[in-house]
């Protein structure tokens, strides 16, 4: 046997030493804490023996509060590259073990180093957030490292695919990092993010809340709506990320991958023709329209908890990626509310930058009434919506399963506003107002001098939805392209999709437009 080369056993030693991190000890707490460590979360995410780890050699360069004497091979953050499903992806990941994830000098350096990369080469970042914020012990210079990474996720934004996965704290600025990133997952029970930790509320709102409340997964995925995909451990959350993947392109100058499918592009579901209850003040779940019409039924719900009277994700027609956007009748009628219409927005966005075409299901009555939306600014989120929805350029295709009122009509991807195929189904109104609201304002007057006014409503309310309440007015003006039966959806919008497979259409030049935030 001969001996080994004494320098590559040193080089050996050290990669054991790096990949210890914090140690054992702090391992072990880690795992106690339903947590897996920074490197066990990358083998789980990525595409098996595909991680290639870079900076396992570099150590802080800080000497005050002793830490001259605390240095860890890596410092408190793993990075590199690797594959899922074999496409290329960038990854950082928080280590906990060392000095609690905290991020100095040379941990932002680490992170902007990996960020470039995934920039230059045009693939997807990843990061694995687990971090006690900013090293305190290294000051101003955290600050500044953390305004490095706060700048490149913004100019990576629209350019490639940015996810966050919180799976321990997040707090202080350090928030802002995935919040400038496209989605952001936690784990339920074991993460949490807030901008200012219980002990400072107490101090200056004096309110007694606990990290969970304050911050936890549940709060953000159902109602600050900061979380968009909320998953039950450390491993589920990394499986949803990889799903996520294989509906998104590498870059804004690719498109999606096509997913070849067994699921039949002339499939026709019987069970559409009857899923929308005659009487229309009845709910029934888009969602279970949703799965009927794309391939093998598999939706990929964002947002699932928040504001669920619209219902968005990812899904494929005929092997094409595709997002949805739909109102959700079983939730308050699907109204479009302040939460709604910026859920709503923000996937179109991304749709919009990332060549992912969209597919709207419309059943809405309208913007929600009261003060509680006007005083919160429905105005401003409403425009955020139509905006999103008239500077889209990828495919837009919509199809009106029932209600189409109003303002809400206009903005719901309507071929006014450059949606390129426009279907409804029988079932479809499509009009200023329900007839309800109609008829009460045309005919106050006849009503309130009716001998039964209740017989009189009934009748004018009937005449009403026979002229307007229907989608042949819309469909007499080109307004909509098609009147189809609801079971032919999938086969159509399968056809449009090909159709507008080499779709080109510009916006104005401009440095950027100001969407009303
Ligand atoms: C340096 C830190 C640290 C930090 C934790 N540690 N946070 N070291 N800077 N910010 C170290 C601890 O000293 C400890 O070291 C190890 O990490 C684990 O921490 P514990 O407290 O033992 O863990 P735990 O009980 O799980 O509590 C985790 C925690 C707590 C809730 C995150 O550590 C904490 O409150 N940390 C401070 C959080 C904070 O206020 N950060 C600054 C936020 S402001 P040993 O050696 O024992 O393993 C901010 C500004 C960013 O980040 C601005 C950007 C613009």
């Amino acid at each position: 046997m001969t001996d080994i080369n004494p320098k590559i056993q040193h080089l050996q030693e050290l990669r054991i030493q790096s990949a210890l991190g914090g140690g054992p000890e702090r391992i072990a707490r880690q795992h106690k804490n339903n947590r897996l460590t920074a490197r066990e979360r990358i083998e789980l995410l990525l595409d098996r023996g595909s991680f290639r780890e870079i900076d396992s050699f570099i150590t802080h360069r800080t000497t005050d509060f002793g830490l001259d004497q605390r240095k860890y091979m890596s410092d408190s953050v793993v990075t590199g590259w690797g594959t899922i499903d074999g496409r290329l992806v960038y990854v950082f990941s928080q280590d906990f073990t060392v000095m609690g994830g905290s991020l100095g000098e040379v941990h932002a350096e680490k992170i902007v180093k990996i960020m470039d990369m995934a920039m230059k080469n045009g693939a997807p970042i990843i990061g694995l957030n687990d971090s006690g914020g900013a090293r305190i012990q290294e000051g101003v210079v955290s600050l500044a490292g953390y305004s490095d990474i706060f700048l490149r996720n913004t100019l990576a934004s629209g350019v490639i695919p940015q996810i966050s996965v919180i799976m321990g704290p997040c707090a202080g600025g350090a928030v802002y990092s995935p919040a400038l990133t496209d989605f952001i997952f936690m784990v339920q029970d074991s993460s949490y993010m807030f901008v200012t930790g219980p002990e400072v509320v107490k101090t200056v709102t004096h309110e007694d809340v606990s990290f969970e409340q304050l911050g936890g997964a549940s709060i953000h995925s159902e109602t600050s709506g900061v979380c968009h995909v909320v998953s039950q451990t450390d491993a589920d959350a990394l499986y949803m990320v990889r799903k996520l993947l294989s509906y998104l392109p590498q870059n804004n100058m690719e498109d999606p991958l096509f997913a070849k499918t067994e699921d039949s592009p002339l499939r026709r579901d019987a069970a559409l023709n009857d899923i929308v209850p005659a009487d229309p003040g009845k709910p029934y779940d888009i969602k279970d329209v949703i799965r009927l019409v794309v391939d093998n039924g598999d939706f990929y719900e964002i947002h699932e908890n928040y504001a669920a009277n619209i219902v968005v994700g990812f899904a494929r027609l005929g092997g094409h990626s595709i997002g949805i956007i739909a109102n959700q009748p079983m939730v308050l009628a699907g109204v479009l509310d302040i939460n709604a219409s910026e859920k709503a927005a923000r996937l179109i966005r991304f749709c919009d930058s990332f060549n992912i075409p969209i597919l709207t299901f419309e059943d809405v009555p309208g913007f929600l009434p009261g003060t509680i939306q006007e005083h919160g600014g429905i105005i401003r989120s409403g425009a955020k919506l139509l905006y999103a929805y008239c500077e889209a350029t990828v495919p837009k295709l919509t199809v009106i399963t029932r209600k189409a009122y109003g303002g809400a009509y206009c903005v719901m991807s309507s071929k006014h506003i450059r949606g390129d195929v426009n279907l409804a189904w029988p079932t479809a109104e499509i009009a200023v107002m329900g007839p309800d609201g109609a008829v009460n304002i045309i005919f106050r007057k006849e009503l309130e001098e009716a001998e039964d006014p209740v017989a009189k409503k009934a009748e004018l309310v009937a005449d009403y939805r026979e002229k307007f309440a229907n989608p042949y007015v819309a469909a007499s003006r080109g307004y909509i392209d098609d009147v189809i039966e609801p079971r032919d959806t999938r086969p159509r919008l399968i056809n449009a999709l090909e159709m507008l497979a080499n779709k080109r259409d510009m916006n104005p030049a401009k440095k950027h437009g100001n969407i009303p935030l």
